[in-house]
């Protein structure tokens, strides 16, 4: 029998290793990844987080150590979020200049410092989220009116402070994840005018609200009452996930971020497709617990979901993925 009627054989470079290699449109590198780490304050030993089986609430010395590591490990950021002893209505403690996020940041860019010193290739960036929702005591991400909305221009003014207190303390880059409409602009100008030009803004800019922060809310603490649904975006709107990265570029964005990632990966490409700053996307809580759950029964290969979920996001236009894997992937693909 002939076979010369198959002019096109795409299995040709499916068929070995090396050509597989040789051929992948997409790799993951150590340097696109950015590691979410957790700082508790008031603990004398790392707290782990049930629903994230492997990631844990760190101390202050652990947090150093977990950079360290990081940095070690190629990585090319950690994103640090706080968790403090004392809530309260307005998110005191996120703009506090010792609290555990700003001590947590100045903590980072010294473990950071070390380990550039000891093996003389450049560290991780140093990111934290610019958020209230950890230090409020209703757990929203801003502070409320009167009859319990989010406020939105009450909020910019918390998140203005913060920002200049993270960037005081050291962040190379300041990360707003509420949702408040305006909040790239004033952060801009509130770090402008403190003198921190040089401080980078990620805007989480298409931002959904999604079950898959579940995981999230143990990981920090939060009792949140109510939902997130007036500021979040809806989960049926793909087109809106594009105006508002447009809205963050034009307020002076330096990245945008598309989150949660696997849920969303059109809109993803959509930004990516329209951006001419970098492009992020957060592997959320909930996607990581999920392979995590469904490995641990024996049900999928963890590894190979893992990897796959991570190129995935990849190739669908992210320059930079924020993931808990990412220090395991790191050592995978060393
Ligand atoms: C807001 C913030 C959240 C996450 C990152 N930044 C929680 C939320 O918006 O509800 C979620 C990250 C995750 O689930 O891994 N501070």
């Amino acid at each position: 029998m002939t076979t010369a009627g198959i002019v096109y054989r795409p299995r040709r470079l499916r068929a070995t290793a090396r050509m597989r290699r040789l051929v992948a449109e997409n790799r993951l590198h150590a340097a696109d990844l950015v590691l979410p780490l957790f700082v508790k304050e008031g603990i004398t030993a790392p707290v782990p987080i049930t629903s994230m089986p492997g990631q844990v609430q760190h101390t202050e010395a652990t947090l150093r150590d977990a950079v360290a590591a990081a940095a070690r490990a190629g990585l090319g950021g950690v994103m640090l979020f706080g968790i403090p002893a004392v809530r309260d209505a307005v998110g005191s403690q996120a703009e506090a200049p010792d609290g555990v996020l700003q001590r947590g940041i100045a903590i980072a860019r010294a473990a950071v410092a070390d380990v550039e010193r000891e093996t003389g290739r450049p560290g991780p960036v140093v990111m934290a989220d610019t958020c209230l929702d950890e230090f409020t005591d209703h757990g929203h991400c801003g502070v409320l009116t009167p009859t319990g909305e989010v406020d939105n221009d009450a909020t910019l003014e918390r998140y203005a402070v913060m920002a200049v207190a993270q960037a005081r303390a050291g962040a190379d880059v300041v990360s707003p994840s509420g949702m408040m409409d305006g909040q790239v602009a004033v952060i801009r100008d509130a770090l402008d005018d403190a003198g921190f030009t040089g401080v980078s803004i990620l805007a989480y800019s298409a931002k959904y609200a999604s079950p898959f922060y579940g995981p999230f809310r143990e990981a920090v603490d939060s009792a949140l009452q109510g939902d997130r649904r007036t500021y979040q975006m809806d989960a049926a709107n793909g087109r809106e996930g594009l105006r508002e990265a447009d809205l963050d570029l034009a307020e002076g964005a330096d990245m945008v971020m598309v989150k949660p990632a696997g849920s969303y990966l059109d809109v993803l490409r959509g930004v990516a497709d329209r951006s001419d700053v970098p492009v992020a996307a957060y592997q959320v809580s909930g996607e990581y617990a999920m392979i995590e759950a469904a490995a641990a029964n024996g049900w999928i290969d963890r590894k190979a979901s893992v990897l796959e979920s991570v190129l995935g996001i990849k190739r669908a236009g992210a320059d930079v993925v924020l993931t808990y894997w990412a220090l395991e992937i790191a050592e995978w693909i060393a």
